[in-house]
């Protein structure tokens, strides 16, 4: 079941829901990782963008799509002409989840009930946002958004109901495109994504 506890609604908005994910102990990814990271964007924003959970530099910096997969995005969407500033960037799964290997941190996929248990806190933040469209990144952040765990190839470029109540549009995760090994495949990909980003843009 998705909705596996009734959420509290925290005082002080945002900023009190922040602080409170700080502390969060409710599943065992809170132990290795160095700190939850909130979602972070104007706090009515009309689109919320949602990823699958914080990475290596994210889980250092404290803060959404700072890495690699972000700085992708982010020059992705400004050729859509999307404005990640107005939007309000959050993940699926707040707590970084990995194996070491070495010296190396790598990255590995939540499962559907991490990804279903820290459903909690993205209730909240999109109460308190009550965006107008949420743009899911991949099948984590589609699984969180719509409670349907199918792959994203398939679904990319389309809009379905959340949860919520309210319209997500899905689309491919920035990082799959950069793990993908075949060039062509991945300007493929490349040119699919930016396409999604520049309808977003057009529904706001
Ligand atoms: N990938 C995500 O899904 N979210 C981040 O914040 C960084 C990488």
């Amino acid at each position: 079941r998705l909705h596996d506890t009734e959420a509290p609604q925290f005082c002080g908005g945002m900023e009190g829901l922040s602080a409170a994910l700080k502390g969060c102990a409710r599943c065992p990814l809170a132990g290795p990782a160095t700190q939850a990271v909130p979602g972070e964007g104007p706090e009515r924003a009309a689109l919320m963008i949602v990823g699958e959970q914080p990475g290596d530099q994210e889980d250092l910096a404290g803060r959404p799509f700072v890495g690699p997969a972000g700085q992708l995005f982010d020059r992705l969407a400004a050729e859509a002409g999307l404005d990640r500033q107005a939007a309000y960037v959050t993940n699926a799964v707040k707590h970084f989840k990995f194996e070491v290997r070495g010296k190396r941190r790598i990255h590995q996929s939540p499962s559907a009930s991490e990804v279903s248990h820290c459903r909690w806190w993205l209730e909240q933040e999109i109460a308190l946002v009550q965006p107008r469209l949420i743009l899911a990144l991949g099948a984590s952040a589609a699984l969180a958004l719509t409670g349907d765990g199918k792959g994203i190839t398939r679904r990319r470029g389309r809009v379905e109901t959340g949860l919520h109540g309210g319209p997500v549009f899905l689309s491919l995760h920035p990082a799959a495109l950069l793990r993908q090994p075949d060039e062509r495949l991945a300007r493929r990909q490349e040119d699919l994504f930016r396409h999604d980003l520049s309808q977003v843009t057009e529904m706001l």
